[in-house]
């Protein structure tokens, strides 16, 4: 299973890194898979450490790919790190083993510490979509014109429905993104 999940790295200058991730869950280990070139990998490279913050805040998934990452943060409790201050609960990772390549190298964790900070609220069909879109926008070049547009009216229908303010922002910002890239392709 992959859990798409807010990944917390810092630099061994202690500069805190916030980007989205797919996690792969795998019994008790968790595997990270950062397409080259990366701040994420970097950063777990040098200090072997990283958190799992899982957030229904999906303002921070799409403001990491429109350029907002400052986004508050808290020490972690057990690794040398930080977590979100808004996150649900978060997993503090360490590196086991390192599988290098030039693409897309896999680093295997294990969990070191979970807490949970805040209740779960129940699924919400504006969350997916706005995850959905901001995974589509992290491959606009790579996407048909056509895929792009019938996936965002898709995912339209459900975010409509059923978005509260935080993904209705979430979404404005990833549409502003959108409309950038179709006037520069135009
Ligand atoms: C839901 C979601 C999941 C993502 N999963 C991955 C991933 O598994 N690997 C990856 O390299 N990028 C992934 N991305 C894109 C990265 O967040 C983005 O490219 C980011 O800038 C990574 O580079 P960085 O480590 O330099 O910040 C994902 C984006 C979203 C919205």
């Amino acid at each position: 299973m992959i859990r798409e999940v807010i990944l917390t790295s810092q630099s061994t200058q202690g500069h805190v890194h916030i980007a989205p991730m797919g996690i792969h869950v795998n019994g008790d280990e968790r595997l990270l898979m950062p397409f080259r070139p990366s701040t994420t990998l970097d950063n777990v490279l040098a200090t072997g450490q990283a958190v799992m913050n899982y957030s229904d805040d999906v303002r921070i998934f799409a403001g990491c790919l429109t350029g907002r990452r400052d986004w508050p943060v808290l020490a972690t409790e057990v690794i040398i790190g930080h977590r979100l201050a808004n996150a649900l609960s978060h997993a503090e990772l360490e590196v086991v083993h390192y599988e290098d390549d030039p693409v897309r190298p896999k680093i295997h964790c294990r969990v070191v510490h979970e807490a949970t900070h805040a209740p779960y609220q129940g699924f919400n069909r504006a969350q997916f979509a706005v995850l959905e879109a901001a995974i589509l926008i992290s491959r606009l070049h790579m996407l048909p014109p056509e895929k792009l547009e019938s996936e965002l009216a898709y995912l339209r229908i459900g975010l409509d429905k059923t978005a509260g303010p935080n993904e209705r922002e979430a979404w404005n910002w990833l549409m502003e993104k959108v409309e950038a890239f179709r006037e520069g392709s135009s």
